[in-house]
């Protein structure tokens, strides 16, 4: 139980990385905010986490979304910007102004809408963690990948920035960058045909990742064993990154 007693908020939780993540902090003693569009969904996963899950419907990309989120979520310890997007895969020069909003918006800007509402509060009690979900395209840009490479590679910086100045106030901000995952949004890679030959056959961990797997560094960086970490960005890719 080494997040008993205190309180998380986790967005994209309603499946994949996000659900995994919720569902092993409620394990470790959390109560648990989850977040993501749709509200039947969400509770489905509310009912199956027990009563330290709290269903909140947000769309993060919405400023208005992220006011009520925040007032329905209270005071939060553990703050986990997990939710994003990738609507635009494809060769760099057919990407659209629109499309390149639209990532930013909400891979990014809701980064920095739900910590600059957050963390205030973390600052004035002197305790919080704050995870953001990158990627290994944050690191390495991923082939027709410009947007989503992109967006990371500046929640890479977004981390290391917020840690730099509210270390001194007592909150750590870390940020996990997952290789290739087995969840809805990478299914393009991992599904079937030739794309099957993707990177995982060939690195070191020889297994397509599973959302469990980077829930558990989740729950490290979260908790008081994490205590000395902050501004680090954790890779969860199976060694993918050594190729
Ligand atoms: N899977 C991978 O291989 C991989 C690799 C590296 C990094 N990541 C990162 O890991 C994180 C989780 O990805 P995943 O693979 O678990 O994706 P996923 O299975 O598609 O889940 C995405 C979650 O985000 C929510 N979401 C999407 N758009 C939203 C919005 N505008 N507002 C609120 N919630 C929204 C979704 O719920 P609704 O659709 O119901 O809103 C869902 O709960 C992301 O940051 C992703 O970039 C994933």
């Amino acid at each position: 139980m080494r997040l008993a007693g205190r309180r998380a908020l986790v967005t994209g939780a309603s499946r994949g990385i996000g659900r995994a993540i919720a569902a092993a902090f409620v394990r470790e003693g959390a109560t648990v905010v989850l977040a993501s569009r749709k509200q039947d969904t969400l509770d489905a996963v509310a009912a199956e986490l027990g009563p330290r899950a709290i269903p909140v419907a947000c769309h993060v990309g919405r400023p208005a979304d992220l006011d009520s989120l925040a007032a329905r979520a209270g005071p939060v310890d553990i703050l986990v910007n997990n939710a994003a997007t990738n609507i635009a895969q494809g060769p760099c020069l057919t990407f659209t102004e629109a499309q390149f909003d639209k990532m930013v918006e909400v891979n990014l800007k809701s980064v920095f809408g739900l910590t600059q509402r957050l963390a205030p509060g973390m600052c004035e009690r002197g305790r919080g963690a704050i995870l953001n979900i990158a990627s290994v395209s944050g690191i390495k840009p991923q082939w027709e990948s410009l947007l989503y490479s992109m967006t990371k590679a500046a929640l890479i910086m977004m981390t290391k920035s917020y840690a730099l100045e509210l270390g001194p106030r007592g909150v750590r901000v870390n940020a996990i960058a997952p290789g290739l995952i087995q969840t809805q949004l990478s299914e393009y890679f991992w599904k079937e045909g030739e794309r099957e030959a993707f990177p995982y056959r060939r690195q070191p961990i020889r297994h397509l990742g599973q959302p469990e797997e980077v829930a558990g560094l989740a729950v490290f960086l979260a908790s008081d064993e994490a205590s000395y970490v902050t501004g680090a960005v954790y890779t969860a890719d199976g060694g993918a990154l050594l190729l």
